[in-house]
């Protein structure tokens, strides 16, 4: 469904995240038929370049991260919706500029692609400029703060100027297609919802591994480490979607309401139940530390966790998360472990199975369904587990490969005004509110992070948080 006409202005315009998700994700939402042919996408950033300079970056951008399905033609008249002003954020160059470029009677959005901290100084010149109304959106990227009071005072700074009803905090997972198919299987189906909760679910595990490493944006990722880059934001919205209340209503505050309510109820985590980790050099590569520029680095490349959500659902029921960089595979899953039968009537001979629902987030997205049957053949009454198995790429034939990405998706529901999958102030406070005590430990006690090696699963450590509980992790394969 296309959506209304906007102009669209993205600060940070020749940065990286526009270079390789944002302006390829709006092409793909073009060639799609989704973005009405007089949208308007402006650059604005502080490299001097003219509209046709802009252009020619934007086609190099999308020939290297936009995929191979389109017709020249096609990105011919795309560039032909961009245009580019150069703006000091911190002066006065370029504003008025750029307002004269803005249409009345379409939709404005402000997307800051910036460090958080030009964000008070763009966020109050939209408002001094009058470039902004009072239909405005302004999208903003990830740090949202560093902790609780920086994000505190972000958020203070941005409601001087703007409602909270236009403000849209990004967090990338919530626009993964399987992110969201979690709802939809949870609240859509008669078949989980009866079983959703500590009576029935042993442990839930979340799992975001990666295999990439820090080179590169060590100089960012020091100062923040697994705990701030990953869990305090994109675990901790899956967390809250897996372990939330049905909302009344599929509607922005229904949702959020009943997120923030997961995070308010998280127990503080004893030390004992985290597990830091960061990767060592091996004979192929750098550790963690030449990587991060930082040869004393304490800062942790890995994080395993347990969790306990304190109310009736899930007292007694444990969330494991773990995250980390140069792991062994990029995979990423939610797994809702069952309990065991609660009786064998085959005898203990004839095996135990426990039921999983495993929600894949990537790659290979979708979910499988393990189911206890008898193995078939004569050989008695022997029991194994099958996967009743929904990969979505297959379940939606050949364009569900081209299922818009997390970015391109977010980005459309800016343009409609849906906030449902974006953070709110109060979310994101809470989040932190949780996060720093667990910060301040480690940084009271010189908490110094166990190593592992490339290519491994973490540290051992992270084993053992498990094991000691008599569960074990889930394999972390592509
Ligand atoms: C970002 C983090 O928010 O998410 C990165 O800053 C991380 O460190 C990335 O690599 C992971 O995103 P995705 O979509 O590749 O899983």
């Amino acid at each position: 469904i296309p959506v209304e006409c906007f102009d669209l202005v993205i600060f940070g315009g020749t940065g990286d995240l526009a270079r390789r998700k944002i302006l390829p994700g709006l092409f793909r939402r073009f060639c799609s038929g989704q973005m009405p042919p007089e949208a308007q996408i402006i650059g604005a950033a502080r490299s001097e370049l003219d509209d046709d300079g802009y252009r020619q970056f934007v086609r190099e951008a999308v020939q290297e991260f936009g995929g191979t399905h389109y017709e020249k033609d096609q990105l011919d008249q795309f560039l032909q919706r961009l245009g580019y002003e150069t703006v000091d954020a911190k002066g006065e160059g370029g504003w008025e500029a750029l307002k004269g470029r803005l249409r009345d009677k379409v939709v404005r959005a402000f997307y800051f692609s910036v460090g958080p901290s030009l964000f008070g100084d763009i966020a109050e010149r939209l408002r001094s400029f009058g470039l902004a109304n009072e239909d405005s959106r302004i999208v903003l990227e990830k740090p949202f703060g560093h902790d609780l009071e920086t994000a505190r005072a972000l958020n203070a700074t941005l409601a001087q100027h703007f409602d909270e009803t236009q403000i849209y905090r990004i967090d990338h997972y919530l626009g993964k297609e399987t992110v969201q198919n979690l709802m939809a299987v949870r609240f859509g189906n008669m078949l989980f919802e009866p079983l959703w909760n500590a009576q029935y679910v042993d442990h839930i595990q979340i799992t975001v591994a990666e295999t990439v490493s820090v080179e590169g944006r060590g100089g960012y990722y020091d100062k923040s480490g697994a705990m701030r880059d990953m869990v305090q934001n994109h675990l901790m919205q899956l967390l809250c979607l897996i372990a939330m209340e049905p909302p009344a209503k599929f509607d922005p505050d229904a949702v959020r309401d009943e997120k923030l309510k997961v995070i308010r109820a998280l127990d503080p985590v004893e030390p004992h139940h985290v597990v830091r980790g960061q990767y060592s050099a091996d004979e192929k590569q750098a550790g963690y530390r030449v990587h991060a520029e930082n040869p004393r680095s304490r800062t942790e490349s890995f994080v395993a966790m347990k969790v306990h959500v304190s109310n009736w659902r899930w007292a007694g029921t444990p969330f494991y998360l773990r995250t980390g960089k140069q792991l062994r595979a990029r995979a990423s899953e939610i797994a809702v472990v069952f309990k065991d039968a609660p009786h064998s009537i085959f005898g203990e001979e004839a095996g135990r199975h426990r039921n999983v629902l495993s929600i894949r987030l990537q790659p290979n997205e979708g979910m499988t369904l393990g189911v206890t049957i008898k193995e078939p053949g004569p050989g008695g009454m022997r029991l194994i587990d099958v996967p009743l198995d929904m990969s979505f790429a297959e379940a939606l034939g050949p364009d569900g490969e081209d299922a818009p990405d997390a970015y391109e998706r977010l980005i459309m529901d800016v343009i409609r005004g849906n906030q449902t999958l974006f953070m709110r102030g109060d979310e994101v406070e809470a989040a932190w509110a949780w996060t720093d005590p667990i910060i301040a430990s480690w940084v009271a006690r010189n908490d110094v992070p166990k190593p592992y090696d490339a290519g491994s699963s973490g540290p051992e450590d992270a084993l053992m948080l498990m094991h000691r509980d008599g569960r074990r992790w889930r394999e972390i394969k592509a």
